[in-house]
């Protein structure tokens, strides 16, 4: 059942690209996002595979950015609770209307801005696809102060999917010798504090503290 109504929220995917809309301009205005942050662009099923895959059954998932909940009701058939946060009402409304009365009881759909609001307790895995992000730490910051385990994101390595272990410092960066990173800040790069060491095998150092957190 749920796919035929994700087969009718589909159809009406290009409607609710209400960036082209008039009045989108003043309302990202009003909720501080920047340049394509707020833009509804759902991603593919490979997306979507990858994060199913990384989901338990007794997870408590937090769907960020939710857009048309394509994807939250996917998770919901898998899990105990997921909580759907999208701050446009006009994706998450329409896509409201079309799933009436499927909508699934474990799945509570939020319209807000995530920013604004406090994370249920409970969650122990984040959904974060938006690959536009301007807010990367803050979230990882609010996610922090919950019980969430794993961020499941695509905004670091844009269109890889990766799963962050949240409950783990990374490497201090004024430690960090050589390679490739990955911060927790959302800043990603290759440095090598002596250029004539060149790691063979690229493993990536998740680090914290780099040269870009904070700019
Ligand atoms: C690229 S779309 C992806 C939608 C959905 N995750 C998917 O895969 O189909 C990003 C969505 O994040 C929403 N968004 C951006 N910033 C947000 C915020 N601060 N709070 C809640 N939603 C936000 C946008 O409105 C947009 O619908």
């Amino acid at each position: 059942m749920i796919n035929e109504v994700i087969s009718r929220i589909t159809i009406g995917t290009e409607k609710r690209r209400s960036q082209f809309q008039k009045g989108f301009k003043s309302f990202s205005k009003l909720h501080g996002l920047k340049g394509w942050e707020g833009w509804f662009s759902p991603y593919d099923d490979e997306i979507y595979k990858k994060v199913l895959k990384n989901i338990k059954k007794e997870d408590v998932v937090l769907d960020i950015g939710a857009g048309d909940l394509r994807l939250s009701l996917q998770i919901a058939m898998r899990v105990k609770m997921v909580y759907a946060i999208e701050v446009n009402p006009k994706v998450l409304g329409s896509a409201l209307k079309i799933i009436g009365f499927d909508l699934p009881r474990n799945l509570v759909a939020i319209c807000a801005n995530a920013m604004d609001i406090s994370f249920p307790k409970e969650i122990t895995i984040a959904v974060l696809l938006m690959r536009h992000c301007q807010h990367f730490m803050d979230y990882v910051i609010k996610l922090r102060s919950t019980n969430c385990k794993n961020l499941i994101t695509n905004i670091r390595w844009k269109t890889g999917v990766e799963s962050i272990n949240l409950t783990v410092n990374g490497e201090n960066f004024s430690q960090f010798k050589n390679g490739w990173y990955a911060c927790k800040c959302g800043a990603i790069g290759f440095f090598s504090y002596d250029n004539n060491i060149i790691e063979q095998n690229f493993p990536i150092h998740e680090v914290e503290n780099c040269p870009h957190c904070g700019i």
